[in-house]
């Protein structure tokens, strides 16, 4: 049979090298313990793994989903650390064909997890032919060609799916229904992010204060990611140009030479709200629009930038079309139409 450990092997790491830098790999949390935040996720998480741990079976399969940098990843690998099981781990597109989920489903080790990232990206062919192999284990392999095509049924090894998606919205029902566990991650609040911050500078063997820690948790977008990227700019800074060590001062000092202001937003976030207020007249505005005036991706608006304007109340989505919110006007120090104010 042509699928093999080989092949597995190629799919498996080329989605590893792409995705993850070592720097992001080293501030990783290892296990549940270690995981900040997101108390309501986690719970639930502890609870499955202790069940399946002391039945000795496979978790059910869980799906991870919530806006970028906010831990899916992260919380895969941890899922296969506690139960002390391997990881693997491939992309909706990195698999092309069917051979390619074939030759990863039947490598498989009994009780491992398969992280497959971007499950939203998954063609459907391919989501398909996962049905069976979530459900019953079971896998149908065409063997041959034309009339001479028989389909073969394959057993697989009770595994383990962990699947992660920043756009729940784009998965079939069908393909929903197949996992036990679904977790929303949320944004952090600044508390959570201290802390992330503060064990993130350990990690580092960075000195920083808790006002330091703070003002580089305000201005991180509830992300985790984003408030470990600031930390590592901020520590530069601050070997150069200070002491070595983080406190308010030199923070605040970095995180303005950077142009990150008070909320954390970069240029695209204040041009997306602005081009909303200054040439929409503040909404509504339609998403397709709205993207080809800023020269962007619908997708990028969608998934990166706008839940994160939308959490803070500077951007309602309505059925109409985006509109910039009151808070929107003003962070921008500039006076609201009277027919929006009459709507927030
Ligand atoms: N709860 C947490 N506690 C501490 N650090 C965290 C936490 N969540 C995420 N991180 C840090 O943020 C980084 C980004 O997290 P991760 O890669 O898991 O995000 P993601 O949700 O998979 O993002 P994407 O959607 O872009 O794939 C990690 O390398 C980790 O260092
Ligand atoms: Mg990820």
């Amino acid at each position: 049979m042509a699928h093999k450990a080989e092949d597995a092997e190629r799919l498996v790491s080329a989605a590893r090298a792409d995705d993850e830098n070592s720097f992001e790999l080293k501030l990783r949390p290892r296990r549940l313990r270690e995981f900040i935040g997101q108390e309501k996720a986690k719970e639930q998480l502890a609870i499955a793994l202790e069940a399946a741990k002391s039945r000795g079976e496979a978790l059910d399969h869980v799906l991870l989903f919530g806006p970028p940098g906010l831990g899916k990843t992260t919380l895969a690998t941890i899922i296969a650390n506690e139960l002390d099981v391997g990881f693997q781990q491939t992309s909706g597109p990195a698999l092309q064909i069917q051979g390619d989920l074939t030759a990863i489903l039947t490598n498989v080790r009994e009780r491992q997890v398969l992280f497959l990232d971007e499950i939203h990206r998954l063609q459907p062919v391919l989501e398909e032919k996962l049905y069976t192999a979530l459900e019953d284990y079971k896998l149908d392999i065409i063997i041959g060609q034309g009339p001479a095509a028989r389909t073969h049924v394959m057993e697989i090894r009770p595994f383990t799916f962990v699947a992660a998606t920043t756009r729940p919205g784009l998965l079939s029902s069908p393909l929903r229904s197949r996992f036990g566990i679904l977790l929303r991650l949320e944004f952090y609040t600044d508390d959570e992010l201290r802390f992330v911050v503060t064990r993130s500078a350990e990690v580092l063997g960075v000195g920083i204060d808790q006002d330091g820690a703070a003002e580089i948790a305000m201005r991180s977008r509830g992300t985790p990611r984003i408030a470990n990227r600031l930390l590592r700019r901020v520590r530069d800074y601050a070997q150069v140009r200070g002491t070595g060590c983080i406190d308010r001062e030199t923070a605040g000092h970095a995180l303005k030479m950077l142009e990150v202001d008070a909320h954390g937003f970069d240029e695209l976030d204040r041009r997306l709200l602005l081009t909303i207020i200054e040439k929409y007249d503040g909404g509504p505005v339609g998403l397709g629009t709205l993207a080809a005036t800023l020269a962007e991706e619908e997708d990028a608006l969608e998934e990166v930038y706008e839940p994160f304007l939308i959490q803070i109340g500077f951007l309602d989505r309505t059925p109409r079309g985006r509109c910039a919110t009151r808070l929107a006007y003003e962070h921008f120090g500039l006076p609201m139409p009277r027919r929006q104010a009459g709507l927030f």
